[in-house]
C-alpha cells in the first residue's frame, strides 16, 4: 500500500491509472477503522482496479470541540488494517493540506427538509463541513466510484443529492451496515464506550429491530412512545431523536399513511457521553 500527506503525491501516484483508463475506487473515512469501514474497501476492491482510502478528521463537520478533540486517531493500527485490505493507496492529509491558507470556507448549498431534519437539527453546521470535505476528496481523488455506508444514512443521501446538483462525474455507491454481535453498528465512536456501557449501547439496535418486527402492525405513534420508554427506562441511554421519514426525502411519517411508502426508521442517543446513530430500512 502505497501512502501520502499531499494532493500532489496522490495525484501523482493516481497519474498512470487515469491515463490508463482504470477505474478508481474510493473510500472516505476519519479514521479509527473498523470492519464497517473494511467492508467498504473490499467492495470498492471488487468493482474497480485501484482503491484509494482517506484518513482525515474533518474539523468542520463537528460541531462540538470535545467531540472533535477526543475522536480516536489510530493511525498505526489504520495502515495495517488497511494495509491487510489490500488498499492500494492510503490519502492522509494534514488539516493545513485540505484547507489551505486556513480557508475553512464551507458549502452553502441549502438541501431543503434533507439537511435539516435529525442530524441536521441536532448538529447544525455538521453538513456542510462534511459536504465541504467530500466535495474537496472528490477533487482531489477524481474517483470513478465512491463508497459510503447506510450507516450515516442522512450523510448518504445528501452525498447523492450533492452529486447529482453539481453533475459531479462520481457514482455514489451505498453499503450496508456492518453490525457487532449483539446487532451494535460498528462507529469508530464504539471505542469510546466502557464495557458496561457497551452492553446498554445494544439496546439502541434492538429498538430498530423491534419497530421493524412491529413495523404495519401498530401505528407511528405507538412505535415512537415504545421506543421512548425503552429509553426512559434506562439510565446510561438518552434518546436524542427517533425519526420514521421517507426513505428518500427524509420526511417525517405520520399514520395512516406511513405504511405505504418508502420508510426508514433513524435513530440517534447518547450513551454515557458518547453519541450513536443508527437505522434500519422498514420498507423498501
Ligand atoms: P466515518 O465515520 O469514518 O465513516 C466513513 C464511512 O464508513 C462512511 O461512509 C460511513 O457510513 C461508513 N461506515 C461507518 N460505520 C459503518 C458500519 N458499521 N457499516 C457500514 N459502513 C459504515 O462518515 C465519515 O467518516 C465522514 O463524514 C466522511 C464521509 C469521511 C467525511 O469526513
Amino acid at each position: 500500500m502505497k501512502i501520502c500527506a499531499t494532493i500532489e503525491e496522490l495525484q501523482e501516484l493516481l497519474a498512470p491509472y487515469r491515463k490508463q483508463k482504470r477505474s478508481i475506487g474510493f473510500v472516505p473515512t476519519m479514521g479509527a477503522l473498523h470492519k464497517g469501514h473494511l467492508s467498504l474497501i473490499s467492495a470498492s476492491r471488487a468493482e474497480n482496479e485501484v482503491t484509494v482510502c482517506s484518513i482525515f478528521v474533518n474539523p468542520t463537520q463537528f460541531n462540538n470541540a470535545t467531540d472533535l478533540e477526543r475522536y480516536p486517531r489510530t493511525a498505526d493500527d489504520d495502515k495495517k488494517l488497511l494495509a491487510g485490505a489490500q488498499c492500494d493507496i492510503l490519502f492522509i492529509p494534514a488539516v493545513s493540506e485540505m484547507y489551505r491558507s486556513g480557508d475553512y470556507s464551507l458549502i452553502q448549498d441549502d438541501f431543503g427538509a434533507l439537511d435539516k431534519v435529525m442530524e441536521g437539527k441536532s448538529r447544525p453546521g455538521h453538513f456542510a463541513g462534511m459536504l465541504t470535505i467530500v466535495n474537496k476528496l472528490f477533487a482531489a481523488v477524481m474517483p470513478d466510484k465512491a463508497y459510503f455506508g447506510e450507516k450515516d444514512y442522512q450523510q448518504l443521501a445528501l452525498v447523492k443529492q450533492f452529486v447529482a446538483r453539481h453533475h459531479i462525474p462520481v457514482t455514489v455507491i451505498a453499503c450496508p451496515i456492518v453490525r457487532e454481535e449483539g446487532g451494535l453498528a460498528m462507529s469508530s465512536r464504539n471505542r469510546l464506550l466502557s464495557s458496561e456501557e457497551k452492553k446498554h449501547a445494544v439496546k439502541i439496535s434492538q429498538a430498530l429491530f423491534m419497530v421493524k418486527a412491529q413495523w404495519g402492525a401498530r401505528p407511528v405513534s405507538e412505535l415512537k412512545q415504545m421506543v421512548k420508554e425503552i429509553f426512559a427506562n434506562d439510565a446510561f441511554l438518552k434518546l436524542d431523536y427517533f425519526e420514521i421519514v421517507n426513505s428518500f426525502t427524509l420526511a417525517e411519517l405520520h399514520d395512516p399513511d406511513a405504511v405505504n411508502e418508502p420508510a426508514v426508521a433513524c435513530i440517534a442517543a447518547y450513551c454515557g457521553t458518547v453519541r450513536l446513530i443508527d437505522n434500519v430500512l422498514l420498507q423498501e
